[in-house]
């Protein structure tokens, strides 16, 4: 039996008058790989938002440990160890690649920094020969490295990772997803918003379909692992052959 880490029960979150999210409830295992897919719009990343506490869930709570932590800012949020890739990599660009790493873990210890700075670079080899570059002017991929490399530094429990392939050309992705696996054996427990239904389906213990804002699916990635045509078919409206 797995222990739950961080779970949404029936939250509800949006921006103004619009309702983004309504009634979701999504649950991370401890050491798991929870894959949400849907299409755009669908509250995807309105969802790891309100994980996040970047924020407020104005229905429902989130818990880490089982402990409510609705009141928790993103902040707080990330010293318990929750961090998030955003989409878009959200980079600082007139800061080095190496001072980006830096700044996901400034409250470590100049070692630990630097033995988590060498790890990031075992993770992603390409970002080695180019520590002093200014993130201005990286090329996607180097910045979706750097970005999820960031949120390593910070020592995290649990990532939460928002399409981290958007515009990157396979192979780079590639190099992005196998990264993930390893940050789930060091331990970490990783949320994974993605439209690339096939890519998830592979390396996630459990997917969560989004739909409009509500949780259409719910389940083993395994159920679908093999056929993901079925799932994208049944949920997403999607022809097979299409994207993901
Ligand atoms: N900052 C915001 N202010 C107002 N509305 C927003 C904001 N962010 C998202 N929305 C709206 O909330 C709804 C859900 O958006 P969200 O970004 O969560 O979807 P998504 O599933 O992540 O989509 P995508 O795959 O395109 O990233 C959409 O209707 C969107 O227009
Ligand atoms: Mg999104």
């Amino acid at each position: 039996m797995t222990l739950t880490l961080l779970a949404g029960s029936s939250i509800t979150a949006g921006y103004g008058d619009l309702v983004a999210i309504k009634d979701v409830s999504v649950d991370l295992g401890e050491g798991n790989l929870l894959g949400v897919v849907g299409p755009n719009g669908a509250g995807k990343s309105t969802l790891l938002r309100a994980l996040a506490g970047v924020i407020p869930v104005r229905a429902g709570t989130v818990s880490w440990e089982g402990r409510d932590i609705n009141a928790l800012s993103a902040d707080k949020r990330a010293r318990l160890g929750i961090s998030m890739v955003q989409e878009g990599r959200r980079l600082f660009p007139s800061l080095s690649v190496q001072e980006n790493l830096m700044l996901g873990a400034y409250h470590a210890s100049p070692a630990e920094r630097q033995e988590r700075r060498d790890q990031v670079v075992e993770m992603f080899p390409p970002l080695g020969p180019i520590m002093d570059r200014s993130a201005s002017v990286l090329s996607g991929g180097e910045q979706q490295m750097v970005a999820v490399g960031r949120a390593w530094m910070s020592k995290p429990r649990c990532l939460l990772i928002d399409e981290p392939s958007l515009g990157l050309a396979p192979i780079i992705v590639d190099e992005i997803y196998k990264a993930l696996p390893v940050l789930q054996s060091a331990g970490v427990s990783i949320v994974l918003v993605e439209q690339e239904v096939g890519r998830v389906l592979r390396i996630a213990d459990r997917i969560v379909v989004l739909h409009e804002g509500t949780v259409m699916h719910d389940g083993p990635a395994e159920d679908f692992r093999d056929r993901p045509d079925a799932l994208r078919e049944a949920y997403l409206g999607i022809a097979p052959g299409g994207k993901g």
